[in-house]
């Protein structure tokens, strides 16, 4: 294990520029598929917003910080550095699939301004002051707010460990925002908020299991950390399933279609643009990892979306034009569907080793 407490990666214009990563990655975008006239919808749930999806914001004094689960810096040197050197001696038993895993699900929290710049796009619900007192917007300012811990606090324990390539990390972090995102929602609320419920309980899961690895592998702190930022997800979870239950209910054939809409171009994770300026398909390669240790699995996608359909009683639905039924048909038998395609493909052995630059260079099976 090499422990790197200064960036090894000299600076040069050619490693450190923005350079994008290969066109292919992005599909062809569509923008503001949504009719103008629906923003009236949106307008109409301010006072419901205000009074059920606020309250799951949680005050500022009653949130923990980062600094409440990492060695405490205010604490006299020798103190501190035993502390430290603690955290070092539990981390130094992680294996490096997981450091892999954990370092890509960091690095997908802390391309957050790509994603409140996301969130502001979506037409009806933006924040178009920047500190507009809209419901929704001061939703999505309290997200962001909290949504920043996690970066931060994966960040430190992860630097503090020595056990990873922090200057490629940064670097990836550097690229990714640089690179923004593109998961197909069309700047339409209806798709953006399917979107974050399915992916605010994805990052749920896979934080709790990034959790019960680490409590197995003996760092309960790092076990502790997790399970603290899952508990966020989950709220946040929580806020934009019941977002979509209300369009269900006021809107039921524009919010199915939505459903339908991006289940069928499948839920992307936000950080599929990473890049480290070395492995073009960095993510694929970070996502195959945590597939294999079971961080974030394909039969994690097909229990997120069964439970989306339970959670929000789509079968039930009435009241759908044609299009709303056909939507409706296509999301409810999804399921099996993805699930028997799952198990033709389960037992597949890959043997590609592959070399990621956060770990400085080791080799992982895939
Ligand atoms: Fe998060
Ligand atoms: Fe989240």
């Amino acid at each position: 294990m090499t422990m790197a407490t200064i960036c090894t990666h000299a600076w040069s214009p050619l490693q450190c520029s923005l350079k994008a990563p290969s066109k292919t990655f992005i599909k062809p975008q569509k923008t503001h598929s949504m009719s103008p006239e629906k923003k009236e919808v949106f307008k109409s749930l301010e006072k419901w917003v205000s009074q059920s999806v606020l309250p799951l914001v949680k005050p500022v004094e009653e949130c923990w910080q980062p600094h409440n689960l990492l060695p405490d810096s205010s604490l006299p040197s020798d103190e501190f550095i035993h502390l430290v050197k603690a955290l070092r001696d539990r981390t130094a038993e992680l294996p490096d699939d997981y450091l892999v895993a954990l370092v890509g699900s960091m690095i997908t929290e802390e391309a957050l301004p790509t994603y409140q710049t996301w969130i502001n796009k979506l037409d009806g619900v933006g924040d178009e002051s920047g500190s507009s007192l809209s419901p929704w917007a001061i939703w999505s300012r309290s997200w962001t707010a909290e949504e920043n811990r996690h970066g931060d606090l994966l960040k430190t324990y992860l630097y503090l460990s020595g056990r990873v390539d922090m200057c490629m990390i940064e670097k990836t972090i550097q690229y990714l925002i640089g690179a923004g995102v593109d998961v197909g929602t069309e700047n339409n609320p209806y798709m953006g908020f399917v979107y974050t419920s399915f992916q605010e309980r994805a990052t749920f899961v896979s934080h709790g299991n990034l959790g019960k690895l680490a409590k197995e592998r003996g760092d309960l702190s790092l076990a502790r950390v997790c399970g603290t930022i899952a508990a966020d997800e989950k709220r946040h979870e929580n806020a934009y399933v019941r977002i979509v239950e209300k369009l269900l209910e006021v809107d039921p054939t524009e919010a199915m279609v939505a459903i339908a809409k991006m289940m069928r171009r499948k839920i992307t994770m936000p950080a599929h643009l990473m890049h480290d300026g070395q492995d073009p398909h960095l993510f694929d390669h970070f996502s195959a990892v945590a597939q294999r240790i079971g961080t974030y699995t394909t039969n994690d996608y097909i229990d997120i979306l069964e439970f989306l359909i339970r959670r929000w009683r789509l079968e039930k639905i009435e009241g759908l034009t044609k299009e709303g039924q056909h939507a409706q048909e296509f999301v409810c038998g999804l399921a099996p569907r993805l699930r028997k395609l799952e198990e033709r493909l389960d037992g597949r052995t890959s043997k590609i080793i592959h070399k990621f630059s956060w770990i400085f260079n080791n080799e992982l099976s895939l």
